[in-house]
């Protein structure tokens, strides 16, 4: 039987579909595995089911000899030295699609919640600070009509894309890879300085990738306006941290929404967790009962496919 190690417990239904034909070592914390206990228990493994957060590069790799796949548990594998393991003919498999809605809400949430300030809103009624209705308690930004810029425009940009229809915003897009031809109606593609300069909203949907690390930096929050509104689902590092710090101190942006930081998960006592205008969430946007069933059914696939020599039915390396 092919020996399997799983570095967390996903849900049941991909667990119980490997032990039909696996010998299962699961990770029982709830913290990721160490560098030295994933080694140890790479070591004998012919399959690897792993997270976002465990990073698998060239050194893990040189302690997996029996290692015939990689399944990740997310859609994003930015966590994977996908070239490394191409290298040793070792396929790496993803889990796209099944979570595109589920993370499309999520950020359609985050923007609702900074927009009309509802955590705070929260935080002061719990303080005791609802004293009576008043004319300029807690006043937000109107997402009707304004202007929503997506960087990136892949499955989840579309998504989002198709909720914004319904607010009647203007939607603008910056995605180099995308086909502007293909563009849905209503979506008009634009420079990344117009988007970022236009926008009321900017949500970012692309990869982590050496081209996207840092994409919005100082000089791109220098070209938002004063009431724009970031959210960020993607991944953290898309975003220079300070930067974003040194933005919403400062008011040269309104507020950020953020699902994904740098890093991840952020220390206690980091500063962008004192500012009111930051609403934060520990990395939850694909976290629906039933998206994160089908990742597991998903990646267990994957999974099984690579130890019984067949083409993954998601697949990474080029
Ligand atoms: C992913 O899949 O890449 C998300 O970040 C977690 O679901």
């Amino acid at each position: 039987m092919n020996k399997v190690f799983v570095t967390r417990q996903i849900p049941d239904i991909g667990l119980e579909l490997l032990a039909r034909e696996c010998q299962l070592d699961v990770w029982p914390g709830e913290l990721p595995p160490s560098r030295a206990e994933l080694i140890e228990h790479i070591q004998p493994a012919d399959g690897l089911l792993c997270l976002l957060s465990d990073r698998i590069d060239e050194e893990i790799l040189q302690h997996a000899p029996s290692l015939k796949v990689i399944s990740n548990y997310a859609v994003g594998f930015d966590n994977i030295d996908v070239a490394a393991a191409t290298r040793r003919g070792i396929p790496v498999g993803n889990t796209p699609g099944v979570l595109t809605h589920a993370t499309a809400d999520f950020a359609f949430a985050l923007l609702m919640a900074a927009a009309r300030r509802v955590p705070e809103a929260d935080r002061s009624v719990r303080a005791g600070q609802w004293k009576t209705w008043g004319p300029k308690t807690l006043l937000g930004a109107d997402l009707y009509q304004a202007t929503l810029g997506l960087i990136g425009f892949g499955r989840i940009g579309q998504a989002v894309a198709q909720r914004a229809r319904g607010f009647d915003m203007r939607v603008l897009v910056y995605d180099p890879s995308f086909n502007p031809s293909d563009l849905p109606a209503g979506v008009q593609s634009v420079a990344l300085d117009v988007l970022l300069s236009q926008s009321d909203f900017i949500s970012l949907h692309v990869p982590l990738t050496p081209q996207t690390h840092h994409l919005i930096n100082a000089r791109a929050f220098e070209q938002m306006k004063p009431t724009a509104i970031l959210v960020n689902t993607a991944r953290g590092a898309v975003v220079d941290t300070a930067a974003l710090y040194h933005a919403l101190k400062s008011g040269q942006i309104a507020s950020a929404a953020l699902d994904v930081t740098d890093p991840e998960p952020l220390p206690a006592d980091h500063p962008l967790l004192g500012l009111e205008n930051l609403v934060i969430a520990p990395h939850i946007a694909s976290a629906s009962t039933a998206t994160r069933d089908k990742m597991a059914v998903m990646a267990a696939e994957n999974l099984l496919a690579g130890l019984n020599q067949q083409p993954l039915p998601n697949c990474v390396n080029p």
